[in-house]
């Protein structure tokens, strides 16, 4: 039997690509104020390892009320979807997926498998994985930041794209307006997207959520840090940095600070950089949107993408959204 030939690792982004959209990300974002970072730089092999922990703590109920409604729908979505590929952006460590694969499965047309994420350690690992559990499935990885365009996506086959884990969250309402409208524009009729969404609840469980006891969400949060040191070649001291979680209640999203406990200058030797903090300033890391079904469900049909199902978890904490092209 030849394993090999059903599994690979395509990597469109190479570590040049991502320092370069580093340093544009932290020029522009240093240069402002409140200072930001976004969150796509959180993702490097150990900040992807502690998000993965972060989705096991008692607080993040997210992923086990998505969890739930996968258990739940996985056939509902498999007999809607009918696909022959299941496309999942920001898969990470695939462990939602297992489900909706064992689903589509046994529906009977699936062939091929196309997780795409930014962190490549991660993605091997999980396509290493899936490899023994699927031998007869076509697995093809893509390392990938599908924020800057959908031209990735695969053609040929009716195609499920999954974007789950409320990563959608992390897109601000322009960006989504722009990825859906891409989406619709990409997709074909027949084709099918499912989408995860955290939604607005009380503002003591969603800060909760993003605040743990055991501080891996601020070890996350600081990670970042470490990451621009690696790669631009910065000097971020990550514990003159405290982890910041609240909720923008006029955005209506979470927002990930991290605040300087004292006055000091980064220095940034790739860019030549030094970013001056004051005593309590905060850089702004992650902005992470709760939705309403009815407004996520209008999103998407001003994009001129259908939605069939909306499945919410018991308390209306989450919610799986089916769409049809
Ligand atoms: C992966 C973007 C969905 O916003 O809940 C978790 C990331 N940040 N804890 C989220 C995250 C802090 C997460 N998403």
């Amino acid at each position: 039997m030849d394993l090999l030939g059903k599994v690979s690792v395509d990597v469109r982004i190479s570590s040049e690509d991502v320092r370069a959209g580093l340093e544009r990300d932290v020029r522009a974002g240093f240069t402002t104020s409140p200072k930001t970072l976004p969150p796509v730089w959180f993702y490097d092999d150990r900040g992807s390892e502690l998000f993965d922990r972060i989705t096991r703590l008692p607080e993040y109920y997210l992923t086990r009320c998505e969890r739930f409604l996968i258990e739940g729908h996985a056939h509902d979505v498999a007999s809607m979807a009918r696909a022959e590929v299941l496309v999942e952006l920001g898969a990470g460590t695939c462990d939602k997926t297992q489900v909706i694969l064992d689903a589509l499965l046994s529906a009977g047309d699936l062939r091929r498998y196309v997780p795409l994420d930014v962190s490549e350690g991660t993605l091997r690992g999980a396509v290493a994985e899936l490899a023994k559990r699927y031998p007869d499935l076509e697995i093809a990885g893509l390392v990938a930041d599908f924020q800057r365009g959908l031209a990735v996506l695969p053609s040929g086959g009716r195609r499920l794209v999954a974007f789950l884990g409320s990563t959608i969250g992390n897109f601000g309402s322009e960006q989504r307006h722009g990825f859906f409208g891409d989406l619709s524009a990409c997709l074909v009729t027949g084709d099918t997207f499912l989408l995860g969404v955290d939604l607005v609840k009380d503002r003591e469980r969603l800060v909760a959520a993003y605040s743990d006891h055991g501080g891996v969400t601020a070890e996350f949060n600081r990670n970042v840090l470490l990451v621009v040191n690696r790669e631009l070649g910065a000097d971020f001291d990550p514990s003159l940095f405290e982890h910041r979680a609240l909720f923008n209640e006029a955005e209506q999203c979470i927002e990930m600070r991290l605040r300087a406990t004292a006055d000091h200058v980064v220095a940034i030797r790739s860019l030549g950089m030094e970013i001056h903090f004051d005593a309590g300033e905060e850089l702004l890391t992650e902005t992470s949107a709760k939705f309403t079904v009815g407004g996520i469900s209008a999103e998407l049909s001003d994009a001129g993408i259908s939605v069939d199902a909306v499945w919410e978890s018991p308390g209306a904490e989450y919610a799986l959204v089916m769409c049809q092209l």
